[in-house]
């Protein structure tokens, strides 16, 4: 159920300066930011400017910490669990790498994980010995919550991770995640959530996930600065998982042949960060908070929904999206004609879309037998006369029902 109206959605626009210019369909690769949040990064840069960088982020510590505390409001954890980093993907690797495996310990993970963390896996497997196994899908197209039960029960080896992208880039699935996490939590093995593009649009709460890590970034449906991201790490499991990287934010040199790391999450961070997009990830998510997460899900999926009608409608196109619950991500093929050149020709009509390529998804996409798709993802500012706009910009296809009439 949609529960923003009409008049919130044109408050929405008017903050959101960008709308006025583009149909922005391309939310899941960077959503336009509120003008508060580009406001507070500027702002920042000034101060930075006209103080210094050392005294301008002394006079904004309040700033600072309510990103952490927005955050932790946004998945429902403590500050002390959150670290704020560059991107997801370091988020993820601060986890992953932090783990220690064993030869024949195995990793287990879903068909729509993202490429970079398939990469880390086989990676670290070579490295260490470790095997990474892929759970299978369910007849729609989601991991299936049964074959991971059975693979936790049948006495393989140790399960030393079960790793899942919650969102896939390269489709509108919705994966599982509190399943999982019931399943893991039962057999005692730890779950790293990628909830990249997931955060900002849905509700996340990692108590109901149960997920032990769990890794997202700023610039896609939290609306947040390029180059921010954020990793949660369950308290008690903050002992057990060592940075990868130290140096002197996240570990004290104690002894010249001593060093304590920190107790708290900040032991995924570096020490030189860029404040200023920091403050800006802190405003996007009291944002997102404000409009509330529960409202911007129904408005993303009823979008999102009857962007997927109209383009079944249409000859020669397909959607391509897998999963019971699906999310703002919406993907399809145009019969005859290359994905980038859909993603072009949407350009040059004012239409932001992008293109997921088999790379991206090679667990994924190919056994579709799919080697692109084009990726529509809508966010609550969007409105049906920019899916009208979409629609009449396709190359290609005309809706049905007129080329019967023809
Ligand atoms: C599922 C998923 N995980 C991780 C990432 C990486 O995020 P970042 O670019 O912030 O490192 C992406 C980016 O598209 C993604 O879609």
């Amino acid at each position: 159920m949609e529960m923003m109206t009409d008049a919130d959605v044109e408050r929405a626009r008017r903050d959101t300066p960008g709308t006025t210019r583009v149909a922005h369909l391309n939310n899941a690769g960077a959503a336009l930011p509120p003008k508060a949040v580009t406001d507070a990064v500027v702002a920042h840069l000034h101060r930075e400017a006209e103080m210094g960088g050392y005294e301008a982020a002394a006079a904004a510590a309040d700033l600072v910490d309510d990103t952490y505390t927005a955050i932790a409001r946004l998945i429902g954890c403590d500050v002390d669990e959150i670290a704020v980093v560059e991107n997801a993907t370091r988020a993820w690797d601060m986890a992953f790498y932090g783990l220690a495996f064993q030869p024949g310990d195995r990793i287990l993970t879903a068909r729509a994980e993202y490429a970079s963390n398939v990469i880390a896996f086989l990676q670290v497997a070579a490295r260490t010995g470790a095997t990474v196994e892929v759970v299978d899908d369910d007849e729609e197209g989601q991991l299936s919550v049964d074959d991971l039960r059975r693979r936790l029960d049948d006495g393989r080896g140790p399960v030393r991770l079960v790793a899942m992208t919650h969102v896939p880039t390269q489709g509108g699935l919705v994966n599982p995640a509190e399943d999982v996490g019931a399943v893991t939590r039962e057999a005692g093995v730890p779950y790293l959530l990628d909830a990249c593009q997931s955060a900002g649009q849905m509700p996340l709460d990692v108590d109901r996930i149960g997920c032990d890590m769990l890794s997202a970034t700023g610039r896609k449906y939290l609306r947040g600065p390029r180059g921010t991201g954020f990793l949660y790490v369950r308290r008690e499991f903050l002992e057990k998982v060592e940075p990868p990287f130290l140096d002197l934010h996240a570990a004290t040199w104690t002894a010249p042949d001593r060093y304590e790391i920190r107790p708290d999450a900040r032991r995924f961070e570096n020490w030189e960060t860029n404040y200023a997009a920091k403050i800006g990830l802190g405003v996007a998510v009291d944002y997102a908070l404000a409009w509330g997460l529960e409202s911007i899900e129904g408005r993303v999926t009823g979008l999102a929904e009857r962007l997927r009608g109209r383009l079944a409608d249409l000859d020669g196109v397909h959607v391509q999206d897998q999963g019971r619950q699906r999310c703002g991500i919406v993907t399809f093929t145009v019969d005859g004609v290359p994905s980038e050149e859909v993603q072009r020709r949407l350009a040059d009509s004012g239409v932001n879309v992008s293109v997921s390529v088999a790379d991206y998804a090679r667990l994924d996409l190919p056994q579709r037998g799919l080697s692109d798709v084009v990726r529509a993802s809508v966010h609550y500012y969007n409105v049906d006369d920019e899916l009208d706009q979409m629609i009449a910009a396709l190359p290609g296809p005309r809706p049905a029902t007129d080329s019967r009439t023809t």
